[in-house]
């Protein structure tokens, strides 16, 4: 249990740094919206709230799954649950893994009582360990939904990690028809790709946070954590896989559009939203962008959503969208990518 509260300490220490980031972005700086000169509204007209699971939310974005809450992960949860609660922005939980194993209280609803927040667990670990720990991941947080991460290129590049994946997507299956609140499927920074997405489709997933390549590199940190020589040349061709997120969105969200897509994968601020909600995404997903502030305090969470919001507030005006809907269908200067 140390051993992975070791791991997820190295985790947020990597993180932080920009050298753990895709350094070619996740596609959406090739993206230009049209320029309108002449917006006719005001800045007060526009309207960024939207609605994420039944529930009102003052912006399209999630603040995405980075610690379950268990030692070290304690105060970051509860200053991004604190800013949550105050903002009326999603928060998606880490791992919950460690917690539940040390039967440690989660005290994620003291913080954040009202707010929509989604649990979170590895495919691996459910394939391993079954429906009980997703129920139990569910009620120890009293969770909106349940987000069910693929890893595989950070299993295979992790000391130790999981090499096994039989078995994943009937588990998920499982998860999908007997669980009380909504299944979310996502990547970690790789991407959920056409293929992968009809095969969740079929198992009944009605949301998928795509995750794809361009903001955190998880094969690029766990190679900085893995001290085996030969381990670490075997995995160096692989450190850029994955596709871009901006490739992404719209490929899956054309094929099926009945699927509820979540951007995400290097979406770092208010303009990167507006670009996921064009392609096709019903909501957005920043975890590194929110690690820093969640490290100081929960003021320093509210001011970061506060740009973000803003952020995609002057985006949308600039484009002449009233609201996500209008959004939807601003001008873009190039039809695809
Ligand atoms: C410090 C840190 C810890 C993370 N831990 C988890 C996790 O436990 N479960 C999960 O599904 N994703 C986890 N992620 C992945 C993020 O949710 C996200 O999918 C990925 O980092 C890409 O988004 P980003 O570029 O905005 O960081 C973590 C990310 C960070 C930065």
């Amino acid at each position: 249990m140390t051993n992975i509260s070791n791991r997820k300490d190295d985790h947020i220490q990597l993180a932080l740094h920009k050298n753990h980031q895709a350094q070619a972005g996740c596609g959406l700086e090739r993206l230009t919206f049209e320029h309108i000169a002449l917006p006719q509204l005001a800045l007060s007209d526009i309207d960024i709230s939207s609605e994420f699971l039944g529930q009102p939310v003052s912006g399209p974005f999630i603040i995405g799954a980075m610690t379950g809450g268990c030692d070290n992960g304690e105060h970051i949860n509860q200053n991004l649950a604190e800013a949550a609660e105050y903002c009326h922005i999603p928060m998606a939980l880490g791992s919950q893994r460690a917690a539940l194993e040390q039967t440690l209280a989660q005290n994620v609803r003291r913080w954040a009582p009202k707010a929509t927040i989604l649990g979170n667990l590895g495919a691996t670990q459910l394939q391993q360990s079954g429906l009980d720990l997703a129920k139990r991941a569910v009620d120890s947080v009293t969770a909106d939904a349940l987000v069910i991460h693929l890893n595989p290129l950070q299993e295979l590049v992790q000391p130790n990690g999981d090499r096994d994946w039989n078995g994943v997507l009937e588990a998920i299956q499982g998860c999908v028809s007997t669980l009380s609140v909504p299944v979310i499927i996502k990547e970690v920074g790789a991407g959920i790709g056409p293929s992968t997405a009809k095969r969740l489709a079929d198992a009944g997933v009605k949301w998928i946070e795509i995750a794809g390549r361009g903001g955190t590199s998880w094969a690029s940190i766990e190679l900085a954590r893995n001290s085996s020589t030969k381990e670490q040349q075997i995995a160096e061709p692989f450190i850029d896989w994955g596709m871009d997120t901006a490739d992404l969105i719209p490929r899956v969200h054309c094929a099926y559009p009945e699927v509820n897509l979540i951007g995400s994968g290097g979406v770092r601020n208010g303009l990167d939203i507006a670009k996921c909600i064009r392609l096709g995404a019903q909501m957005t997903a920043l975890a590194q962008p929110f690690l820093a502030p969640a490290l100081e305090s929960s003021q320093a969470v509210i001011e970061k959503i506060e740009i973000i919001q803003e952020q995609l507030r002057l985006a949308m005006f600039l484009t002449g969208s009233k609201d996500l809907k209008a959004l939807q269908s601003a001008p873009l200067l190039q039809p695809t990518l």
